[in-house]
């Protein structure tokens, strides 16, 4: 209960922090906070997506706002923030870790959210054999279980904060098993696009 009130403090705090209409918004959960239960629990989805997630967000706010505010880094504000995350080099360094963590932090739980479905529901399901995902998978890997078995290996090896992935080559389609430490991307400097991720140290 008393976590359910710290929450909720939180959430007032969170609101009267937005800055203006340049800020980034937090993205709703495309379902409830219980709708994952009995997986992941109602008080965990909400300290994630109103708590951490909602941190990230506002630690990105803070540094996007820096970086608008100097003629020399304007251009780095507008292009976007998975564009800026491929960019980072080009960060001035008392922003860089800022741009990061909180950057990356919010378009990994950003990813997260949306790749995980309510038991039951369409979205919830083994891809087919004969689509190009299940056809990619057996190409790549040899089978649904092969490729799980892959992704929790990699998780199970995250030493300390990280996620494991499954990530596709953006040049050749393979699919391929990676983890990155804390809340770095891997969108941002290996060529690939993320299918799917698993926060290893909050969930
Ligand atoms: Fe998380």
């Amino acid at each position: 209960k008393m976590a359910r009130v710290f929450l909720f403090l939180g959430l007032l705090l969170g609101l009267t922090h937005q800055i203006s209409g340049q800020s980034l918004e937090l993205p709703a959960l495309p379902y409830d906070y219980s709708a994952l239960e009995p997986s992941i629990d109602e008080t965990t989805m909400m300290l994630h997506h109103m708590g951490h997630h909602k941190a990230y967000l506002a630690t990105l706010n803070q540094a996007l706002a820096a970086l608008r505010a100097e003629s020399k880094t304007k251009h780095l504000a507008k292009m976007g923030i998975d564009t800026l995350l491929q960019h980072l080099d080009e960060v001035p360094e008392a922003l860089r870790t800022a741009v990061r963590n909180g950057g990356g932090g919010f378009v990994n739980h950003d990813l997260f959210w949306k790749s995980l479905a309510p038991e039951g529901s369409p979205q919830n399901a083994e891809p087919r054999g004969n689509s190009p995902l299940g056809k990619a998978i057996a190409r790549d890997f040899g089978s649904l279980l092969e490729l799980q078995n892959a992704f929790n290996t990699a998780a199970a090896k995250v030493f300390g904060s990280g996620w494991a992935w499954v990530v596709v080559d953006n040049a050749s389609g393979k699919l391929s098993v990676m983890s990155t430490p804390n809340q770095d991307t891997p969108g941002s400097t290996r060529g690939v696009s993320v299918l799917f991720g698993l926060d290893v140290w909050e969930h």
